[in-house]
């Protein structure tokens, strides 16, 4: 079994959430399993191992999760690129649409270095309007944005095609 068979196994499909029509890939279900949430992270350092990046930057929530850990384990700093009105400071903003609905990103400008290279990563992309809108943003901040790294990929909602427009390189474990 590879390591893509053995992780999906681990992520709970729930139907008609939060929209009717919705395949909701849940990844609690991977998260609360030690050896499961290890193998994830480990898939994800394989993906960045050779990439030229300076840090990581995670989309909430389920962003978090996964982009901290891999930044400990690659032993970068993290970038959080939050959900709206959670920043006390001024922010830079983008709004996009997703699988189910529309949302924003919120980023402080000041934590990045003009031309520091920055790893984006997501538990998932679906529609890839959540990684262009975070990678937007890590660019009009200065940052250097060149590969995208998920958990899961929905290849028939065409996300990693958006982020190969942007010059972005998509890879994850679960295809
Ligand atoms: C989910 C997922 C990705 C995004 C992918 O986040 O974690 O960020 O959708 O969808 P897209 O490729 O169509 O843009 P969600 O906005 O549901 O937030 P959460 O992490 O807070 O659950
Ligand atoms: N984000 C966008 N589409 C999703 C899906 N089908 N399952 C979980 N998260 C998602």
């Amino acid at each position: 079994m590879t390591i893509a068979d053995d992780l999906r196994e681990l992520i709970r499909t729930v139907p008609d959430f939060p929209k009717p029509g919705i395949r909701f890939r849940d990844v609690t279900t991977l998260l609360a399993h030690g050896d499961g949430l290890r193998r994830s992270v480990a898939g994800l350092a394989g993906l960045a191992d050779g990439l030229d990046i300076d840090s990581v930057a995670g989309i909430e929530a389920r962003g978090f999760i996964f982009g901290s850990a891999l930044a400990v384990h690659l032993g970068l700093g993290f970038i959080p690129l939050r959900k709206p009105g959670k920043l006390p400071v001024a922010t830079i903003g983008e709004d996009y649409d997703l699988e189910y609905g529309k949302a924003r990103l919120e980023l402080d400008p000041t934590l990045l270095k003009p031309g520091q290279r920055v790893l984006l990563v997501d538990d998932l992309l679906a529609t890839g309007g959540t990684a262009v809108a975070g990678t937007r943003l890590l660019r009009r901040a200065g940052g250097v944005v060149n590969s995208a790294v998920f958990v899961i990929d929905l290849p028939e909602l065409g996300g990693a095609g958006l982020l190969a427009e942007m010059e972005v390189a998509a890879q994850s474990i679960v295809g």
